[in-house]
């Protein structure tokens, strides 16, 4: 509370535009516990801070507590730091991270970044609005304060922007579409992250995170611990699962292509049949065979998945397993499928795709490669990769995410000769490796 104050009591009647998403932030945190102090938290949300949002004493002390400055009936009060609100702030962010993805997918769920995409024209929608149109859907018309509370804790992520009429209530309080939701919108939007939201924070993911620890005891897979089978056996048991995850994959699909196709381009011009090992959907052979028509696309995939692969002009849907046979063609494809399997298995698949090339074929591999300590200035990469080993470690078995070392032994232990990287632009997590027989 003392940290709104501040706010309310410095010399600003409307706060500049700039400082709206910050501020929302503080409102959702009110009361505020002494260690939230305005900075900190103004500059963890990436509010630049402009003088005339801050109280004119905000920064100048640094004792141990928020202490009135006037006597205890006047309503200005001066905001100190300590040493430790970074950190103490840090750790309650990192308990309570969990709870974002979620407050997402209900959003999501509730089909909030559609409907005001769908009803908006463009601006924003009041609370009583966005409930008006969720009841269409739902024929039980939302808790007011309920989607009020959840728009403004999206709000202060800047899912949505936040304004309100004067004088008005909560009902009034209008949300709009910002770049972030943006993306969340699915209907004609082939850039959609929802399906990888829904898919990434669905139940079953969670319940495999659930049993990391006892993975790293047992050096085995958290997933199978948990629903004792595998994922991919889960998926073909479970349709909807599998049918959620496939569409997930296939979001992240649609991204990285667009700048493999452009990046790779001159690797796909001499191949006339390309196999996609672990294809999914389809999705990112069939942006390959549009950018290059000459190529005939084979989509492989376990018989499950392959059942609701869409059809898509220039890719033939095979149902099978790469373990048994990969169809012959001059190169094969295989995005994120390394990863998933321990160093055996990966060989065992190299060793097909060896089989099913000619001479001078190749195999085309788009995945992660963890750097090496040194490359501080790649951090974020690097985190994101170690995270994605994390979840290899809860969904697989002795699935990970590799040094370009532990790729250069399997790519030699299944007989290759060479092989080429090729990076991709931030924020890309793989790269593409072309390894050649010859
Ligand atoms: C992590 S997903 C990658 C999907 C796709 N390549 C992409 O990046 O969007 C792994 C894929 O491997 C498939 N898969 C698992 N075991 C397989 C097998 N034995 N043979 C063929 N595909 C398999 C799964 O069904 C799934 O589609």
């Amino acid at each position: 509370m003392a940290v709104l104050r501040l706010l309310s009591a410095s010399t600003l009647s409307a706060p500049p535009a700039q400082c709206l998403p910050a501020m929302a932030v503080l409102r959702s945190l009110s009361p505020a516990p002494a260690q939230f102090s305005t900075r900190s938290v103004l500059a963890r949300h990436g509010c630049a801070l402009p003088a005339q949002c801050l109280p004119a004493k905000a920064d100048s002390a640094f004792t141990s507590s928020i202490l009135p400055s006037t006597p205890a009936s006047a309503e200005t009060h001066q905001v100190v730091h300590t040493s430790s609100d970074s950190l103490q702030f840090e750790v309650l962010e990192l308990v309570f991270s969990l709870c974002k993805p979620m407050v997402f997918k209900a959003a999501v769920l509730l089909n909030i970044p559609d409907i005001i995409a769908t009803h908006g024209g463009g601006r924003s929608l009041s609370v009583e609005e966005i409930a008006s149109y969720i009841a269409a859907s739902t024929k039980k018309p939302p808790q007011l304060e309920y989607l009020f509370r959840l728009l403004r804790c999206l709000a202060s992520y800047h899912a949505f922007t936040e304004s309100r009429d004067a004088g008005g209530d909560f009902k009034q309080y209008k949300y709009g579409l910002t770049n972030l939701s943006k993306l969340l919108v699915q209907k004609e939007n082939d850039e959609s992250y929802a399906p990888l939201l829904l898919a990434i924070a669905s139940n079953e993911m969670y319940t495999g995170w659930e049993h990391l620890h006892e993975s790293v005891i047992e050096g085995c897979s958290a997933f199978n611990r948990a629903f004792g089978m595998g994922p991919w056996e889960y998926m073909s048991r479970y349709p909807k699962t599998g049918d959620m995850f496939n569409k997930g994959m296939a979001t992240e699909t649609r991204a990285v292509m667009a700048s493999v196709v452009k990046i790779y381009n001159d690797g796909f011009k001499n191949i006339n049949t390309l196999v996609d090992v672990g294809g999914g959907t389809g999705a990112a052979l069939s942006m390959i065979v549009k950018q290059h028509p000459h190529i005939r696309g084979i989509n492989l995939d376990l018989p499950h998945a392959i059942a609701g692969a869409p059809t898509l002009p220039g890719v033939e849907n095979v149902g099978g397993s790469m373990f048994e046979h990969i169809p012959p063609a001059d190169a094969v494809f295989m995005k994120w499928i390394l990863h998933d399997w321990n160093d055996e298995d990966c060989v065992r698949i190299l060793k097909k795709c060896h089989e099913s090339t000619p001479a001078n074929g190749k195999v085309i591999v788009l995945d992660a490669i963890v750097e090496e300590e040194d490359a501080a200035e790649k951090a974020s990469l690097r985190r994101m990769a170690l995270m994605f080993d994390m979840a290899m470690m809860v969904f697989t078995d002795g699935g990970k995410e590799r040094t370009e070392e532990e790729f250069k032994k399997l790519f030699v232990e299944a007989g290759f000769q060479r092989y080429s990287i090729t990076k991709l632009p931030f924020p890309f997590l793989q790269v593409i490796i072309e390894v050649s027989k010859s």
